[in-house]
This record gives C-alpha cells, structure tokens and sequence, in this order.
C-alpha cells in the first residue's frame, strides 16, 4: 500500500513538472540585461573566461563589438573556448592569455605583458572562480578560496588600475555570490589554518569580493572608475567540479539552475548597462540591486582586509 501511494506521488510529481516545466524555467532564467549598448572600439578583460558563466559573457560583450581578452589559467581549453566564440560570431574579436589567479607571480607576469601590449581597458571582469576545493594553498601560501577568489583578483585589480584609470570611463565588475551573506572574515585565521570548512572557506572569499567591492568603490569616487559586485543565480556549471553531491544535485535539479549564458546576464549588466554609468559600490542580483548582508556592509571590516590583503601581497595601495 505504501509503496503505492509513493509511486503514484512520484508520478504525480513528475506530470506536475512535465506540465510546468516552461514556467519553472522562465522563472530560473531570472533577470536579462535588456540594455543594447555597443562597445565597438572597448577592450574588455575577463578573468575564467574559458567555461561557464565567464564564457557567455565573454560571446555576449564580443557580439557587442568589444574586443575581449579571455584570461585562463588553462590556454589550450581557453583557445577552444574562443574558437566556439568565432564559431557563434564570425566577428568576434577575441584573445587567450595565460593568467593562474593562484600564483602572483603569474598574476604579475600577465599584468607587465598587458601593460605592454594593450593600451586601453575599459571593463574589468573578475570573473574566475573556485568552490568546495578539498584543503589547498596557493603558490603563495593562501588558502585556495582566499587566494584565487579574492587576493589574486585584488592583486589583478591593482596592477591594472591605473591602466583602468587612464581608460576611464571604466568599469569593473567583481563576480560575488549570495553565499556571501554566509561568510565572516576570520582575521584570526584567514587561511583555514587552525580549522577548515571547505564551504565556509567559499562563502568567506565571496564576502572577501562584497567588501572589496564597496571598499574599491569608495576608493575610487571621482575617478570614472565604477566597480560593482554580482550574485549570478544559481548556475548550472563546472563550478561544483570538487564535490560529487553537488554535482549530482546541479544535475538533478539543473531545471531548476540558471544555464551559463542567463547566468551572464547580470555581468553583461553591470559592465553595459547606461544606467549604472556612475553607480559604484553597489552589488547586483537578476540585473536589479541586491541585499548585501550586515558583515558586507561594514566600512571597518572592508578597511581592515584591504589593508591585510595589502601585507600579504607585499604591496602598497593607498
Ligand atoms: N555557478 C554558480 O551557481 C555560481 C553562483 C554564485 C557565484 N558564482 C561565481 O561565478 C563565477 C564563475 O563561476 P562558474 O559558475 O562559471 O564556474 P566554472 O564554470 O567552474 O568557471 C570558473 C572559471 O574560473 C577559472 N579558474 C579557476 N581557478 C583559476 C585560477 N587559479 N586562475 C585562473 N582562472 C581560474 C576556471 O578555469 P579552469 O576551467 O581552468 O578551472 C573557470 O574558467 C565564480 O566566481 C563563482 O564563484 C557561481
């Protein structure tokens, strides 16, 4: 009898899906960047562009006539990205380059060849990304959440921002998520050290990005330089790589899951939309503001990492 009534539930579940399968996905789709902007003549930089959400972004802002620079740690998967690009867009104007955000001195190795080779940037996007790693430091010794998520896009940010400067207006956009409103910064031990949460590690790096964010903002007024954070959704891609249950999970539920390309779209926003020419500081979901949590909203807090970040880089940034 049970075991009745659970398959005909099951079923009834399944004709419920089936029938609102459209809806669900309209609903999980969220938010479009419904701006038309051109950016003919702009350079754009965009950090894990050879998958995912960095991917999509990188074909949405080539279509608009930017010239894209995908920087991936991986340039062979990178190329192959790119040739899936020029396969969409036959103009496309897109380029590879080496970048491991988890080694700063590749992080300053791409830098001093940018700097040489491109003289304009008008859009940063900082896009790469890594969750759930099983416990590992970078090159330099940090926390691989910490080090890639955060530190290696602030050592980036740094290197280029007067490059960014000179290209103004500019814009940067730090790919945050909501797992944010979960993290604290743990100054005490910044580097899981002591104890180790491969989920608290993530959502401490993603706050990382909403601090550095509002912090780079305030830095930055009267500079024409905007710099804004993005939740991208829930998104159906590579980024649960390191954990078979959210793996399976993404899979089961991925009607659920915004794809790639509608996981862009608040990237796509934030970098063209002619509303935000002078918002700054702000953080965006579905292409719409975003509630930032109480810890991502403390000037203190965003202060003192800047500040510890800046000692662990060995840099000066004022
Ligand atoms: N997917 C979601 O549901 C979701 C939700 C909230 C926020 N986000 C954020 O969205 C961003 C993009 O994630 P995604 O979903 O598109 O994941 P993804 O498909 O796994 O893409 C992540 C990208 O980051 C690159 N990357 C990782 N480590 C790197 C390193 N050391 N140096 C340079 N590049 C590195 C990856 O390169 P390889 O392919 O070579 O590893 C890949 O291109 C991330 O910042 C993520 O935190 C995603």
């Amino acid at each position: 009898m049970f075991l009745l009534l659970l398959i005909a539930g099951l079923g009834l579940v399944t004709l419920l899906l089936l029938l609102f399968a459209p809806h669900i996905r309209t609903y999980a789709a969220g938010g479009v960047c419904k701006s038309t902007a051109r950016l003919d003549g702009k350079t754009v930089l965009i950090t894990g562009a050879n998958t995912g959400i960095g991917k999509e972004t990188a074909l949405d802002l080539a279509k608009r006539g930017a010239r894209v620079i995908m920087a991936c740690r991986d340039v062979e998967k990178g190329e192959e990205a790119a040739a899936s690009i020029r396969a969409a867009h036959a103009e496309a104007q897109v380029e590879v380059r080496e970048l491991d955000l988890a080694d700063t001195c590749s992080i300053q190795a791409f830098a001093q060849k940018f700097l040489r080779e491109v003289n304009q940037l008008h859009v940063l996007i900082s896009n790469a990304g890594v969750m759930l790693c099983p416990y590992t430091k970078t090159i330099d010794g940090f926390e691989m959440h910490m080090g890639v998520n955060h530190l290696g896009h602030f050592l980036l940010t740094y290197l280029l921002i007067g490059l960014l400067k000179r290209s103004a207006p500019a814009r940067i956009v730090v790919v945050s998520s909501l797992a944010h409103n979960f993290g604290w910064i743990r100054f005490h031990d910044l580097h899981s050290q002591g104890s180790y949460n491969s989920g608290l590690a993530y959502c401490q790096s993603k706050l990382a990005n909403v601090l550095f964010t509002r912090e780079l903002a305030r830095r930055l007024k009267g500079t024409n330089v905007t710099v804004n954070s993005v939740h991208p959704g829930t998104v159906n891609s590579d980024l649960t790589r390191h954990s078979t249950i959210m793996t399976i999970l993404f899979m089961v539920f991925s009607m659920f899951l915004k794809t790639p390309r509608e996981g862009a779209q608040t990237s796509v926003y934030c970098a063209v939309a002619e509303e935000l020419h002078s918002v700054s500081g702000q953080h965006f979901s579905d292409c719409s503001p975003a509630f930032v949590a109480p810890q991502g909203r403390s000037e203190a807090t965003a202060r003192r990492l800047w500040d510890v970040s800046c000692q662990l880089l060995g840099i000066d940034w004022n």
